[in-house]
């Protein structure tokens, strides 16, 4: 039995968040530059939208680059914005064909004014599609946007349009730059990190992490349907008793 047909299509995460990791230790086993790793990185980009789109997962969210990423030499800086621009100009058509819509989370000021445009064409083009929203994050860190979010939230109160004691947690999700797409059922990281490195901080609050050791360049779609599959083994309690959710 294949691993994808084992997967309950009733119960597959609405969405899930990657943290798409170790394509600089991938390319260095080879003796190659890390950029070679990013490069490879992009098939694997392919592989889980795919499966994710295939499965009838609603969202998929992937980290491609991180505030703090900003601090990477220059070279690699420059590279990885350049892969971006030409796998962007590549995709759009094969999302148009897979009706599948664009968006991205981060700070799309500190973009390349190139590289901005071209995922702005692409997040404008794909707007009216359906069938699954892939969410790049992108210049983004959670405390960024959190901090973001305090300061709308600081106007509004300051404006006297919303009074300190109606903020909500709901209030906060709709000033974050996820507001609108639900929360990750399911969030992977590969290449045996265990840590968030500032990704939805908030938006993990209840989510389910999954761990492997796989590169990120070797990520395909047989190591999602895994991570489903897993997923689908446990129990998501929000705080309640096992028995409780029997009922
Ligand atoms: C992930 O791979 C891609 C980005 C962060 C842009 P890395 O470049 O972090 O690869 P490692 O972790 O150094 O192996
Ligand atoms: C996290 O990976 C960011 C992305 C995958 C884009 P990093 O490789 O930058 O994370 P750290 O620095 O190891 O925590
Ligand atoms: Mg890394």
């Amino acid at each position: 039995m294949s691993l994808k047909s084992k997967i309950d299509a009733q119960r597959l995460p609405e969405h899930i968040a990657i943290i798409m990791d170790g394509n600089g230790r991938w390319a260095k086993e080879k003796g190659k530059f890390r950029i070679f790793g990013h490069q490879n990185g992009v098939k694997s980009v392919r592989e889980a939208t795919e499966a994710a789109a295939e499965l009838g997962v609603k969202y998929l969210t992937l980290y491609a680059f991180s505030t703090e990423n900003w601090n990477r030499p220059q070279l690699e800086v420059i590279a990885l914005m350049e892969l971006l621009v030409s796998t962007i100009r590549k995709e759009t058509n094969t999302l148009m064909k897979n009706n599948i819509r664009l968006q991205a989370i981060g700070n799309m000021d500190d973009l390349p004014p190139k590289c901005f445009k071209e995922l702005k064409a692409a997040i404008d083009e794909t707007q009216n599609n359906t069938r699954m929203t892939l969410v790049l994050a992108l210049s983004y860190s959670a405390k960024w946007d959190i901090t973001n979010a305090v300061k709308s939230i600081a106007h509004k109160v300051k404006e006297g349009k919303l009074l300190p004691s109606d903020i909500t947690d709901q209030t906060i999700d709709e000033h974050l730059s996820t507001n609108g797409i639900p929360n990750p059922a399911l969030m992977i990281r590969t290449s045996g990190e265990h840590r968030i490195s500032n990704f939805l901080l908030w938006e993990l609050a209840y989510s389910e992490f999954y761990f492997t050791d796989t590169l990120w360049p070797d990520f395909n779609k047989e190591h999602l349907y895994e991570a489903i599959l897993n997923f689908q083994q446990r129990e998501r309690r929000f705080g309640k008793t096992s028995e409780q959710l029997a009922i």
